[in-house]
């Protein structure tokens, strides 16, 4: 090739345009959306807000992506399908049809137990929003604790050996007080000898599932989202339900009393059974953080050629090869996630999109005269 031809001279006008701007398809056929945010002209308008997400574009496009798909799996009704030829008669009643929904399954890491979060996870609970809750052992102390003593609001930036000499302990800019531990220990152990005690006279094998169902009930208040659970028979799994204060407490009542027994098979086979033995019913997986909650959840879909909706909310980023930052379409080649289903993944701290998706999904459709 000469300099010329390299310089491009003697080429027609056209020549190095073209290989910047194609000319664009007909957008009319193409069907694309238009981009487009909410407009405060019209007034605060909480729901028109949250509706506007969808066409702002970015990650406010995939929580609208994410309301649109929760909202399907508050929809779904067994009604909506034909019945298969194989179907039992007693599932072909149209009133029986009408009356099954989704099942859903909410997993949750320890640290949105501790924000306010909890208060939306309370929520859910309450009303039997959700079926199926899977946390860390955080997640279950956290909620018990602060029914024993408030959490505070503190800073990111205040400094540990300061914090650790005042008695204070810093979850991310939250603050607990040592006394709160302590509060939570002096209110367990008594609990503690009583479930040792059942486990010698009434036979009583304890699972993690048995042992926070029995915290909820015990600890008897309504601003307490285990309280709810236990109140409304949704099982709360938590099978590593020592890395936290719990197992703290357990390590010490042990030294003392060395047989109790928590058995995590029996909760294996139980939170398999509750996706396995849903059908009829479909399954939908909400996923908030990563982690155990994550694989938890998505593992006990995979015993059921994977759940039929999805929806993360994760900060966590695929390129580690981590299960807390893969991306729905890692848990389809598992057969977690079902290949037809529209999952969603929203990059982006939970404290912020949760409550957001939960006005614009189960709490729109909550009948407050009821
Ligand atoms: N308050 C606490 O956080 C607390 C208290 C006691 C014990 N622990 C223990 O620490 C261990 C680790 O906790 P874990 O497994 O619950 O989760 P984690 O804190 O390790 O988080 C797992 C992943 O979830 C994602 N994530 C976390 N917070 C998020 C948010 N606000 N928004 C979006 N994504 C978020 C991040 O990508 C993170 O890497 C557990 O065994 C738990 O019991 C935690």
């Amino acid at each position: 090739m000469g300099d010329a031809d390299q310089k491009g001279i003697g080429m027609s006008f056209e020549a190095p345009c073209s290989s910047v701007s194609k000319r664009s398809e007909d957008l009319e056929e193409v069907h694309l959306v238009k981009v487009a945010g909410y407009d405060f002209n019209r007034g605060l308008d909480l729901m028109a807000l949250l509706k506007s997400f969808s066409t702002t574009g970015f990650q406010a496009s995939n929580l609208g992506d994410a309301i649109e798909v929760v909202n399907q799996m508050l929809a779904w009704r067994l009604s909506y399908e034909e019945p298969a030829e194989d179907c039992p008669e007693e599932e072909r009643d149209p009133a029986f049809r009408e009356s099954v929904r989704c099942k859903i399954f909410l997993g949750v890491t320890s640290n949105l137990i501790s924000s306010g979060v909890r208060d939306t996870v309370r929520f859910l609970m309450e009303h039997r929003m959700v079926d199926v809750l899977v946390t860390t052992a955080g997640g279950i102390a956290e909620d018990l604790i602060k029914c024993l003593a408030p959490t505070y609001k503190g800073d990111f930036s205040l400094p540990g050996a300061s914090l650790r000499s005042r008695g204070f302990k810093r979850i991310g800019n939250l603050l607990v007080t040592d006394n709160s531990y302590q509060r939570f220990q002096d209110w367990i152990v008594p609990i503690l000898d009583q479930m040792l005690e059942e486990q010698r006279t009434e036979d009583v094998l304890w699972s993690p599932s048995k042992v926070v169902a029995r915290l909820g009930k015990e600890v008897n208040d309504p601003s307490s989202y285990l309280y709810w659970a236990s109140k409304n028979n949704i099982p709360v799994f938590c099978p590593a339900l020592t890395d936290g204060s719990l197992g703290d407490v357990l390590y010490s009542h042990s030294r003392s009393n060395p047989t109790l027994v928590i058995d995590i098979v029996q909760d294996i086979r139980a939170i398999y059974s509750e996706a396995v033995r849903a059908g009829p019913r479909k399954t939908g997986m909400i996923i908030l953080g990563g982690g155990l909650a994550k694989h938890h959840v998505c593992n006990a879909n995979m015993m059921r050629n994977g759940a039929d909706y999805a929806v993360y909310i994760n900060t966590a980023e695929e390129f580690d090869g981590s299960d807390s930052g893969a991306h729905p379409d890692e848990a389809v080649s598992w057969g977690k996630i079902r290949g037809s289903a529209k999952p969603v993944k929203v990059h982006c701290d939970a404290t912020i999109a949760f409550p957001l998706l939960v006005a614009a999904t189960f709490a729109k459709s909550i009948d407050r005269s009821a």
